[in-house]
């Protein structure tokens, strides 16, 4: 197939220099796959920023296209797991990492990567969604599984205007959760108060006292978006039997912690992996997100952009700037 389509690569100029632009592709262009995808809306994640700039964790070679979400039409499928038409959902696996992503408007991928679309979301609201909203699934079924329930106690959402943070503050909101969602951004408590958080506090407040050993039982269970001094001070602030997850690094890699809070109060802190979760964890997690837990405000509140639009994203999204979600379309 020789049509040629748009896509934002990211090129090496010279070392350690990256610039972005919008250029054209041809199909014979994209990697091995057996399922080609026709790419009507992706979205813009944390990890997308960073393989923008050149990040050699997330993406090791460039040129490249980021973009680790994708939804769209299935144009071909060499094994016949799906049949041109279908619309299909991508996230995760390599797809925008070392593979071809959803930023440019066609992807080749194993077929084992992409699932039906839900019943229930459209392409465009599955992108509003998109990783961050899988993920938010994911940390909210990990406190369900552990037995958190709304009368357990207050649950923490850190980093409460981001993607993962927003979508998680909207679906426990929904579920009947008392939502406490610590924020840097003054400027938002009112956006957090719409989604449903019964409290919006200044993400300073969850790290004063950090440096001690232990803090004071306030959270029955916490969705840390932040990592570092963030999470070891939600750990220590825990309740007794309470349960931690953990999905992100956006304050620090690291994790200051001593081991009080899990031999004192038994507290558990539970990894979220969205990359290569199993296929079924997926199906399950979107079927809620279409469903049951359907972030209705965060899916109409997200903001849109094209591949033009995606440069000055980037940048609000790496300084901390960004508020909710944003769907990239490729249309
Ligand atoms: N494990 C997985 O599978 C998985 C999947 C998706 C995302 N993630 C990770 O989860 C994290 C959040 O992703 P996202 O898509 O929600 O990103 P995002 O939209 O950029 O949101 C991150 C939020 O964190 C807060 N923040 C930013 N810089 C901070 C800092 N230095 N210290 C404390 N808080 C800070 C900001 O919220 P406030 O201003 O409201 O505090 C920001 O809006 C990222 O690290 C991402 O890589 C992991």
């Amino acid at each position: 197939m020789s049509e040629r389509f748009k896509a934002f690569r990211v090129e090496e100029s010279e070392p350690k220099q990256f610039v972005r632009s919008i250029v054209e592709r041809g199909i014979d262009d994209l990697p091995e796959g057996e399922l080609l995808v026709r790419v009507a809306y992706s979205s813009l994640n944390f990890k997308d920023a960073l393989s923008s700039i050149g990040n050699k964790g997330v993406t090791r070679k460039f040129p490249h296209t980021p973009g680790i979400d994708a939804a769209g039409t299935v144009v071909s499928c060499a094994d016949g797991s799906f049949q041109a038409g279908d619309q299909v959902l991508v996230t995760g696996f390599d797809l925008g990492m070392n593979t071809a992503g959803g930023f440019g408007q066609y992807i080749r991928i194993p077929s084992q990567w992409a699932l039906a679309l839900p019943q229930g979301l459209s392409p465009k609201e599955a992108m509003a969604l998109g990783t961050a909203g899988l993920t938010a699934g994911l940390s909210v079924q990990a406190l369900v599984k552990a037995g958190v329930t709304p009368q357990s106690g207050d649950v923490l959402v850190t980093g409460a205007t981001g993607g993962v943070g927003s979508l998680a503050t909207e679906i426990l909101a929904r579920a009947g959760y008392r939502v406490v969602a610590s924020t840097g951004k003054a400027s938002e408590h009112d956006f957090l108060t719409d989604l449903g958080a019964a409290e919006v506090i200044d993400r300073q407040a969850v790290i004063e006292n950090a440096e001690r050993p232990m803090l004071s039982e306030r959270w029955a269970g916490v969705v840390d978006c932040v990592g570092g001094e963030t999470l070891a001070a939600a750990l220590k602030a825990t309740c007794y039997g309470g349960t931690v997850t953990c999905c992100g690094l956006v304050g620090s890699p690291d994790l200051p912690v001593n081991v009080f809070p899990f031999i004192l109060r038994g507290v558990s802190l539970l990894g979220i992996d969205s990359v290569e979760c199993a296929l079924e964890t997926r199906r399950q997690v979107w079927n809620q997100l279409a469903g049951p837990w359907k972030p209705e405000k965060g899916i109409a509140q997200a903001e849109e952009c094209g591949l033009e639009g995606l440069e000055e994203k980037i940048n609000q999204m790496l300084k901390g700037q960004i508020r909710g979600r944003t769907v990239v379309t490729l249309d």
